[in-house]
């Protein structure tokens, strides 16, 4: 055992050591500095190990529970859980078996790694039905907001060079891109389904996003946030050819009621209640997604028969969605080209709280608690 450990050291000396941000899952606003050993190529099997040095780091909702200690927990082993699951960085070293990277490229890792369901055995990690799950910066597994990772090269994603400025709102896009693709695979039970108008609940980073991509798609798009206009947000979508709501003003039923049902809503305000609006403001045949991790245990009373009349008389269809699997991130690279080219310096609005240095770790919480006019808080790490 005394040798073992001496080895292992000896390698991680040679090697060197990092810095990075984590938090000790279980214990309110425990965020700090670790320093661990850099990792290296050889830590994955078969040769297929991507050495990634981590250039900027998004952060959200997520890591803040984490760090209130509502979510999370550390790998097996360790006490600490390194944080961050929207990275972006660029390859430093390949594995003698890795084909499809090379040093030097621009790249975004997924968040979720294979469980034991038939689901994980098939490739599609998102859709697992086991009750434990390992997501990087999340759950079990060490994170990127740190000055390097390593993985697999199944799980590392290559982004274009014209896309590096933006690259870090990769993960976030996924999420809306798994969401709206099921809708999509979802309508294929109507034959033709050819949907007009949409609705966005919620006006933050995944409400963007989600205008973002249904307005790619050619919908006329609604997205409402609780703000009243005009601000950053609202401008934002306004840019993209879209409708900016506020909820103070309107209500998803009150406008579904004036301006006909919606083909597809899709709800990321993190207020579970107004699920119940969504199913009243849906067209016949609508569908409903909801990406919404909702963690409290809130209770509502709703007028049940009647939003169940309409969604069994109207065929209507309500997803939930998490995560996102290697395909949705190949999509999101391709709408986030598609986005630089039709809607040019948008995305780039969207980089609104940059912080220098992982070493600020504490600027980097304090701008995630929501002010208006803040969109993606991100540390720029190298
Ligand atoms: C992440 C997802 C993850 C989910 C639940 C989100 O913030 O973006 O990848 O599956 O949290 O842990
Ligand atoms: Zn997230």
């Amino acid at each position: 055992m005394d040798g073992v450990r001496r080895l292992i050291s000896l390698a991680d000396r040679r090697r060197g050591f990092m810095k990075s941000v984590a938090v000790l899952p279980g214990v309110e606003n425990s965020v700090h500095l670790v320093e661990t050993p850099k990792p290296s190529v050889e830590e994955i099997d078969g040769g297929r190990g991507v050495l990634v040095k981590v250039l900027r780091v998004g952060v959200d909702g997520t890591d803040k529970e984490i760090n209130a200690a509502e979510y999370g927990a550390a790998p097996d082993g360790f006490q600490f859980l390194i944080i961050g699951h929207e990275g972006f960085g660029v390859v430093e070293e390949v594995g003698p078996a890795v084909r499809s990277l090379k040093k030097g490229d621009f790249v975004v890792a997924t968040v979720r790694r294979p469980g034991t369901s038939v689901y994980d055995l098939i490739g599609t990690n998102d859709m697992t039905t086991d009750d434990t799950y390992f997501e990087r910066g999340i759950n079990l597994r060490h994170g990127y907001l740190a000055e390097y990772y390593v993985d697999d090269e199944e799980f590392i994603v290559k982004v274009p060079e014209g896309l590096k400025e933006v690259g870090v709102l990769l993960e976030p896009t996924t999420v809306v891109e798994k969401g709206i693709a099921q809708a999509y695979e979802i309508q294929r039970r109507l034959r033709v389904w050819k949907p007009g108008k949409a609705a966005v609940l919620g006006a933050g980073t995944i409400g963007l996003l989600a205008t973002l991509v249904l307005r790619l798609k050619g919908l006329e798009v609604i997205t409402f946030g609780l703000e009243k206009g005009p601000y950053l947000n609202s401008e934002l979508i306004e840019a993209l050819g879209a409708t900016y709501e506020s909820t103070k003003e309107i209500s998803v039923v009150e406008a579904a009621e004036k301006l006909g049902g919606f083909d597809l809503v899709f709800e990321a305000t993190g207020f579970s209640p107004i699920v119940f609006d969504a199913m009243q403001a849906l067209a016949k045949n609508g569908v409903l997604v909801l990406s919404s991790v909702t963690g409290g245990d809130r209770t509502v009373e709703v007028p049940a028969d009647r939003i169940n009349l309409d969604f069994v008389l109207g065929n209507k269809v309500m997803v939930g969605t998490v995560n996102a699997n290697r395909e949705y991130f190949e999509m999101g690279v391709k709408d986030l080209s598609q986005a630089s080219l039709q809607f040019p310096g948008w995305l780039e609005r969207l980089l609104t709280h940059p912080v220098k240095g992982l070493e600020n770790y504490e600027e980097l919480f304090k701008n995630l608690t929501n002010g208006i006019d803040v969109v993606k808080v991100f540390c720029e790490v190298a």
